[in-house]
């Protein structure tokens, strides 16, 4: 057994836990005071048999491994290493151990890049150069192919114990035994700050998911790594700024344009130690997302993070329908950096990015727009912070700034007592995600959600990932096997929804009316939207016999709609 398997397989959660908090039993779980937050009633709960915790009133939550990571304020390998110390694992000799991971990685990625110019990479190979990623990119990047099959990395890389392979997530573990994780896919290695290999991430020519990461390892713990900094460090220094993009492609193509000061925060929300991480070369940093990205919630949350360490950040918007990738490969880095040049400074940016979504014409938008802004309250922590954005909506509502302001430290809300007392208020996607999970959803229905994980959150989306993954491989993963390797987001959230007892008395029938509020109404009324615009657009052109047929399906829908409203 590895290392990290002994561990989780030994370590007693409830002990564990037991160390910093009094816990008292409750059912088959435990109840203590949250060492996370102020917190007088007991809403940490502590599950030995599922071997996570969560807390009902922060929001916190994970495995053993994350509950001493946060108490402890150690990085993943510290944690790891502390608890193996104390269970008396012997753990590869750390230097040593490390040193021979990072080897092993090297090779996996002259696996990949050889496969590339193999004759199987063939479609590999003409798939990036008709994105405009030619030869010398890939040897800048490092870019590699995972052919098809089940085992071409675990046999080319055999030596080094199939332990090892599982250790770095190169290979999966299987109900038959190990296979790669990585399969027919673009390879592009994750490197640290020293150009180290950490992880990979494989992304599919179709199909989903579009990009398969490593999962967290003893070399790597998501959210702590910039994609790009160590091509990217020396000029950030120089230029003294960093430009943050989503993805790795969108790395590439700035850098390829003269723009080498570019890192990727990788599809999630920026954190704390990425943050920090970007502060020790620069204190001015633009972000470039796709335009419809960069106003979303998550995104915006990353920015408050980067803001809160003390930089300073503007937001670059690109013209409808382009990402930095499309923009720069088409227009060249002059053009980008006039879209830079534009770019807002982020309070400002906030503002517009949340009036955008609403109608400000109306008291009902001006509304909407004062309780989405109020969520954001506990991130604005800045006095100067709060002054802007403040201001910002008072000119734009008309609304006194005492006034708003009140309004938006309305509902500092305290989630756990609502939770705790009345019940646990859950939103159709989260009863989605739990029953999913829990392997409740049926197996028909499941290709179906698996396809549209567009719907959910950005956390739960990683979820949902992770567990169609295996359920494609025809297992069902146990919760904490699900927990380990999601970012402390994901994590705080999915252990939450694990440990909720749901007082559903028909479940069958709950699932049934969260499938329909979630995925098959919001997919009715946007075929709906679609249809209703074919039509309009046809009767404009005079084409009666598309008037019919679209007006016939139009009707159709309208039933299938009532259909489904008296269902659930
Ligand atoms: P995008 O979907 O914008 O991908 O996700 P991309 O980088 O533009 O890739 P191309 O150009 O279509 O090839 C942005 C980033 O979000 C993360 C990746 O880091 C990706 O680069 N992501 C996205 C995932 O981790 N998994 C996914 O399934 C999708
Ligand atoms: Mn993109």
């Amino acid at each position: 057994m590895g290392t990290l398997e002994e561990i989780k397989a030994r370590v007693n959660i409830v002990d564990l836990i037991g160390r910093y908090v009094v816990l008292k039993p409750a059912g088959k779980n435990y109840k203590a005071r949250c060492p996370f937050h102020p917190d007088d009633t007991p809403s940490l709960m502590v599950s030995p048999e599922k071997g996570l915790w969560h807390c009902f009133g922060c929001g916190a939550g994970g495995d053993a491994v994350g509950f001493l990571m946060r108490i402890e304020r150690l990085s993943f390998p510290e944690a790891v290493a502390k608890l193996a110390q104390e269970l008396g694992i012997e753990l590869r000799s750390s230097g040593d151990g490390k040193s021979r991971l990072f080897q092993v990685n090297a090779e996996a990625l002259r696996f990949f890049q050889q496969a590339l110019r193999s004759a199987a990479g063939e479609k590999a190979r003409a798939y990036l150069l008709s994105r405009g990623i030619g030869e010398p990119l890939w040897e800048r990047w490092g870019i590699g192919y995972a052919p098809p099959s089940w085992d071409g990395l675990l046999r080319a890389l055999s030596r080094f114990g199939v332990q090892t392979l599982l250790d770095l997530g190169l290979v999966v573990m299987g109900e038959r035994g190990p296979y790669d994780r990585f399969r027919d896919r673009l390879v592009f290695p994750i490197r640290d700050e020293q150009g180290r290999v950490v992880a990979f991430a494989g992304r599919a020519f179709e199909g989903e998911p579009k990009y398969l990461n490593t999962p967290n390892t003893p070399l790597f713990t998501k959210g702590t790594v910039l994609y790009g900094l160590d091509l990217a460090k020396e000029a950030i220094r120089r230029k003294g700024r960093a430009v943050v993009v989503e993805g790795y492609t969108d790395v590439i193509s700035l850098h390829a344009v003269g723009i080498e000061e570019t890192v990727a925060s990788m599809g999630t929300s920026l954190t704390e130690d990425q943050a920090r991480l970007l502060a020790r070369y620069t204190e001015d940093v633009v972000i470039a997302y796709d335009r419809d990205a960069a106003g979303e919630a998550s995104s915006l949350r990353g920015m408050f993070v980067l803001y809160g360490a003390g930089l300073r950040v503007r937001v670059a918007s690109f013209p409808p329908g382009e990402d930095p990738d499309s923009f720069a490969r088409q227009a060249g880095g002059k053009a980008v950096e006039e879209v830079f040049e534009q770019a807002q400074p982020f309070p400002e940016f906030f503002v517009a990015a949340l009036s955008a979504r609403h109608d400000l014409t109306s008291a009902e938008g001006k509304e909407a727009l004062l309780r989405e802004a109020q969520t954001f309250w506990p991130e604005i922590k800045s006095p100067v912070l709060r002054l802007t954005i403040v201001t910002g909506f008072s000119h734009l509502l008309g609304v006194p700034p005492e006034e708003v302001q009140e309004a938006l430290r309305g509902v500092a809300r305290p989630v756990s007592r609502a939770q705790e007392e009345g019940g646990p208020s859950l939103t159709p996607e989260d009863l989605v995600v739990k029953f999913l999970v829990e392997g409740k959803v049926p197996d028909s229905v499941v290709p179906e959600l698996v396809g549209e994980e567009r719907r959910f959150n950005e956390v739960y989306r990683e979820v949902v990932r992770r567990w169609a993954e295996c359920w494609a491989q025809g297992e069902k993963p146990a919760p904490a096997a699900l927990v380990a390797g999601l970012s402390p987001q994901g994590a705080a959230r999915l252990s939450r929804l694990l440990l909720l007892d749901l007082k559903v008395a028909q479940e069958s029938q709950a699932l049934e009316e969260a499938l329909v509020r979630f995925l098959f109404l919001p997919r009715l009324t946007e075929r709906m939207n679609q249809v209703q615009l074919a039509l309009k657009e046809a009767e404009r052109r005079g084409d009666p016999e598309a008037v019919r047929h679209l007006s016939l399906e139009f009707q159709r829908l309208c039933r299938e709609r009532i259909e489904l409203l008296r269902r659930s």
